[in-house]
């Protein structure tokens, strides 16, 4: 089989008897309830219109359990990014508009809502002391819950594909909740981050530079769209930071991770 894209959860192939699918195969050791996840909530989200691939059936091959998907045409923003740096705030919008609309959907019921997937993952976050646990779930059970939104939970540019249509795809963490909390998510995707080991200081300071542009007018867009205040966004920070401390990750953004946590909780304790 062709493989024609890869993820850090799944590799991508062509599929054999029919170009117009493509098979999404888990790595060998991934959870099968979160592969069963996936499936679900793609199929709801594609109900509601969403412009995201049509999940089609779940498979085994090879002891591996899969997806198979229909085939979009296109590039992932942060592949386009990458290409043309120079027109970063152009794409940065584009992000910011992407992700308003989707939280423009009203969901409820058939997804999991956003405080308690916080609340779960922090209850598991081993870099965390039980009682910086206690002080960021009882921190965050005050945060506004605001409208049952849907929420992506992984918004980043590499979820984002760009062909002659926008397409949102990789909907595992999809859940409701409160916008400003999934915005939260992305602003810290796009605040730490790591290059292999072995990048030039030269590329790691570009890479830093265009990075913090992406991020920054992402907001400023998203903010102009939505009307929140960026405080709105900000105090969802502290929370989502440590509930991402259970996803796998290099020691030194992991480090990255826990410096905004620790610096938060001195502010809210
Ligand atoms: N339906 C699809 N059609 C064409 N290419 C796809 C499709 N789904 C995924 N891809 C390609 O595979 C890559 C990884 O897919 P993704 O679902 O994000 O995997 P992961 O969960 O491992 O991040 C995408 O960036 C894209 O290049
Ligand atoms: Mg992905």
């Amino acid at each position: 089989m062709k493989q024609i894209g890869q993820g850090r959860t799944a590799d991508i192939f062509e599929h054999q008897e029919d170009e117009n699918m493509i098979i999404k195969l888990y790595k060998r050791s991934f959870p099968e309830d979160a592969i069963n996840q996936e499936f679900q909530i793609s199929n709801l989200v594609y109900s509601l219109g969403i412009n995201t691939p049509q999940p089609i059936e779940l498979i085994q091959l090879d002891h591996r359990k899969g997806i198979i998907f229909r085939r979009i045409s296109g590039v992932s923003l942060l592949k386009i990014m990458g290409k043309s740096p120079l027109s970063i705030n152009k794409h940065s919008r584009k992000l910011a508009t992407l992700h308003h609309n989707l939280h423009g959907h009203h969901v409820v019921g058939e997804l999991r809502q956003q405080k308690n997937v916080l609340s779960n993952n922090i209850k598991s976050a081993s870099a965390l002391t039980e009682s910086e646990k206690n002080i960021i779930i009882d921190y965050l059970e005050k945060l506004p819950h605001d409208n049952n939104r849907l929420c992506h939970g992984d918004y980043h540019p590499d979820n984002v594909m760009v062909g002659e249509e926008n397409w949102i795809i990789d909907w595992m963490t999809g859940m409701y909740g409160n916008p400003a909390g999934d915005v939260a998510r992305s602003v810290i995707l796009l605040s730490t981050g790591t290059m292999p080991n072995g990048t030039s200081k030269h590329i790691n300071s570009v890479i830093n530079f265009l990075r913090d542009k992406l991020k920054k007018e992402y907001v400023r867009h998203y903010i102009e769209l939505s009307g929140l205040d960026y405080a709105d966004i900000d105090r969802w920070i502290l929370p989502v930071a440590a509930a991402r401390l259970v996803e796998w990750m290099p020691k030194e953004e992991q480090e990255q991770l826990l410096k905004i946590i620790k610096e938060r909780l001195r502010a809210v304790s």
